[in-house]
């Protein structure tokens, strides 16, 4: 394990620490880029983060659930287009209903795509049992950011109650693991109160539950949310965009030295802060993108934060962005984590 001062060292290395991301990511997993076409399955939840835009209590936003057939249909478009893997977020729901109904989408996408699509789920935290049915069912990773693995800088984005516990997120990121799904977590990046060594400590994290899979992004305001509005001290300052923007890039590169077979993915909240963002992010270390790919009924109402992207640019317009920068686009190909099959 990479020790927090080396760590703190990598944080703090600015363009060397870049440079070594390039080279080990050249070495490890290659130049290739694997893409996760994202769908936006429902912006209902029923948590209260303090950050995000479609928290269970903002009354402003729209919901919505796109219907089973679309989301096949999305999951078809993707297959169909050379994308190796679907992602399927939502809003954190856990009525039978809907497990039910992740179930069913999981048999019928895998047998739609004749086994070939890798999919990711990003449904919030579920039960053991939940997570092992949808496991059997095809799903084949999860994501479930951690947001910051600091406690204390946790409890203060998160409601008090038993409904946002710390010590929940934890257990379930161990069920993922001993379900065996590939293990993808992250954070955000640019919190107010947060700072290196809490950074540094977040990459301590990873290491320790041994991930496969990380996603980072700057947070970014949303206007309606209580964390947008609070005042901030001298303690909760909040870093101006650039600064979040850079310092996620310095966190993606230092993670790519720490754990140089991981995947990580360039996020959309990148993209949100700067037109090439996740281009950057790819140029210090990422190698994974996830085009959105929802229904166009819904795209505009899965807003977590201002001035979200609300689609990728056109599928070519991408893609000759991405080979512009000189990057291979790993097509038909479900870009599993490296370290996961190793693990294996
Ligand atoms: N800024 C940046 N990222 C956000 N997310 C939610 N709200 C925000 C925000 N305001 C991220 C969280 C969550 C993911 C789905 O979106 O990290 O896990």
């Amino acid at each position: 394990m990479v020790q927090f001062e080396e760590i703190i060292g990598l944080l703090g290395g600015g363009e060397a620490t870049r440079e070594r991301a390039r080279k080990v990511k050249l070495d490890t997993v290659g130049n290739a880029v694997y893409l996760r076409g994202l769908i936006e399955l429902s912006n209902i939840c029923r948590k209260d983060c303090f950050y995000c835009g479609i928290r269970n209590s903002n009354k402003k936003v729209i919901r919505y659930d796109i219907e089973d057939e679309d989301v096949v249909q999305a999951a078809r478009y993707a297959w169909e287009n050379g994308y190796g893997s679907i992602a399927i977020q939502s809003g954190e729901r856990n009525k039978t209903a809907f497990t039910d109904r992740i179930e069913r989408l999981l048999y019928d996408i895998k047998e739609m795509s004749r086994g070939e699509l890798g999919i990711t789920l990003s449904l919030g935290e579920q039960s053991y049992d939940t997570l092992r049915r949808w496991r059997e069912a095809g799903a084949d990773r999860y994501l479930l950011r951690i947001e910051t693995s600091n406690r204390r800088l946790y409890n203060t984005i998160h409601p008090n109650d038993q409904n946002h516990s710390y010590d929940r997120r934890i257990e379930v990121l161990h069920d993922l693991r001993s379900l065996r799904y590939q293990l993808g977590t992250g954070v955000m990046i640019g919190l107010p109160g947060q700072n290196t060594e809490h950074l540094a400590e977040d990459i301590l994290f990873f290491q320790e539950i041994d991930i496969d899979m990380c996603g980072m992004g700057p947070y970014i305001e949303h206007n309606d949310t209580p964390l947008a509005i609070k005042k901030s001290t001298k303690k909760t300052r909040l870093p101006g965009l650039e600064e979040r923007f850079e310092m996620t890039l310095q966190m993606i590169a230092t993670l790519r030295c720490v754990m140089p077979d991981v995947n990580i993915a360039a996020t959309t909240a990148m993209q949100a802060i700067h037109p090439q963002g996740r281009e950057m992010a790819l140029d210090v270390g990422a190698n994974v993108l996830m085009p959105n790919i929802t229904p166009s009924l819904a795209v505009g109402d899965y807003k977590l934060y201002n001035s979200k992207p609300v689609r990728a640019s056109s599928y070519e317009e991408l893609f000759a962005s991405l080979r512009r920068c000189g990057f291979e686009v790993a097509l038909g190909n479900q870009g599993n984590s490296k370290r996961y099959a190793s693990r294996k």
